[in-house]
């Protein structure tokens, strides 16, 4: 029997441990697996929602470390979750994807001797200004068991020396949750709400420091929204970084005045899903939306210089284009006016082009890795 500690943190991390527990709570004879939430996010709409949508157990024990300078951020996380590991002598730590909570788990457990498996281990941008590559790249170092979501990952780690007896290519355990909830998504009526159902709209998602807290930069994307704006309603769901730059900059009149772009609350994982699923394009420097829309054929243009999931790229939907005004604007208007990629895929045959492991079925082999690892 091995006991895990599933660390979740922030809201991409939720939709990668519910389906790796759901999994674990099946197989009881082989897993004892607890749920440690460390309240890097805790908002209703940023957390809450994820939970319910999810079907993820309430934590069994919650850090309530709320928001921080890095250093801080991280060092909360680790001062309150070192007495938790000495506490449940977990067999496993298992992190996920690239956040500070990922990190200072991973670094707890590593000085306290805990076996630690990172899921989505690998994925690299090679842009050390983003807080998730130094992430990432630590929490690899540190980590005994690497679970990576595709092949390029598998020869970052490589190339980094990491011997490839702690690497296991698994697949990409965020479609397992889109796959599993795309049933239930169906019966959102958040496009009727938004009076977009039937009709062709863009859905925008910002948040990355690098794009909201440099004024210049989030002034030269706003420029590239309202131009596309006057083709097609963009729906922006607002996260609270964003919404907080928003005002500073004084952002927020200019956009009111546009009624094509529309300010909304941060939705949760099945309404967002509806949301995404039926837009023309989808706008975002988000890591998982990329994955999420290349799974749907959605196109997809990525407002970031780089991408650490170039799978995306080569074998999906995304556009990497940048922070330019007229690039985005021309690969909008490219995107809009050629048939959508899953109306293509599905001329040239249902999942054709979906990235090797992208099924559905990662978690279950997240969990023998874990097994085979413990022997
Ligand atoms: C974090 C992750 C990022 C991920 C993103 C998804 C790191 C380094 N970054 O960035 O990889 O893509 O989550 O959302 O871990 N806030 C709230 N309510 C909340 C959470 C945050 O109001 O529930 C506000 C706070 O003012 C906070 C700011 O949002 O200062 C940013 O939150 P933080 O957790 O520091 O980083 P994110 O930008 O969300």
């Amino acid at each position: 029997m091995l006991k895990v500690i599933n660390v979740v943190g922030a809201r991409p991390n939720f939709m990668k441990v519910a389906p790796i527990v759901a999994a674990m709570r099946q197989r009881v004879d082989e897993f004892a697996p607890l749920v440690v939430h460390t309240g890097q996010h805790y908002d209703a709409a940023m957390s809450d929602a994820f939970f319910r949508d999810l079907g993820l157990p309430q934590p069994d024990v919650y850090l309530n470390v709320g928001s921080g300078s890095h250093a801080a951020q991280t060092a909360v996380v680790m001062q309150r979750f070192e007495p938790v590991v000495m506490e449940e002598k977990p067999d496993w730590v298992l992190v996920v994807g690239d956040v500070n909570s990922t990190l200072a788990c991973a670094l707890v457990s590593a000085k306290l001797h805990i076996k630690i498996a990172h899921v989505e281990a690998g994925l690299r941008s090679r842009d050390r200004n983003m807080p998730e590559e130094i992430n990432r790249l630590l929490t690899d170092q540190i980590s005994d068991l690497l679970l990576t979501p595709s092949m390029d990952a598998n020869e970052n780690l490589r190339a980094e020396g990491i011997a490839e007896t702690r690497i296991r290519f698994v697949g990409n355990v965020t479609i397992d949750s889109l796959l599993a909830h795309l049933t239930r998504a169906a019966n959102s009526i958040i496009r009727e709400d938004l009076g977009v159902a039937g009709k062709p709209y863009a859905v925008l998602t910002l948040h990355r420091p690098s794009n909201v807290d440099e004024q210049a930069t989030f002034a030269r994307i706003l420029d590239a929204l309202e131009d596309i704006s006057q083709s097609v309603p963009i729906i922006f769901p607002v996260h609270p970084r964003t919404r907080a730059r928003l005002n500073e900059y004084h952002f927020a009149e200019r956009i009111e005045r546009n009624e094509n772009l529309r300010l909304i609350e941060p939705l949760g994982y099945l309404d967002f899903l509806r949301l995404y699923s039926g837009a023309s394009l989808v706008l975002t420097d988000s890591g998982g939306l990329q994955e999420e829309t290349t799974a749907l054929g959605v196109p997809c243009l990525t407002l970031r210089e780089n991408t650490e999931r170039p799978v995306t790229v080569t074998m999906g939907t995304n556009i990497i284009v940048g922070t330019d005004t007229e690039k985005i604007v021309q690969a909008a208007r490219r995107s809009l006016h050629s048939p959508r990629n899953n109306e293509l895929r599905q001329l040239a045959g249902a999942d054709a082009t979906l990235p090797p492991l992208w099924d559905g079925h990662t978690a279950p082999r997240i969990l023998d890795a874990l097994i085979a690892a413990s022997i």
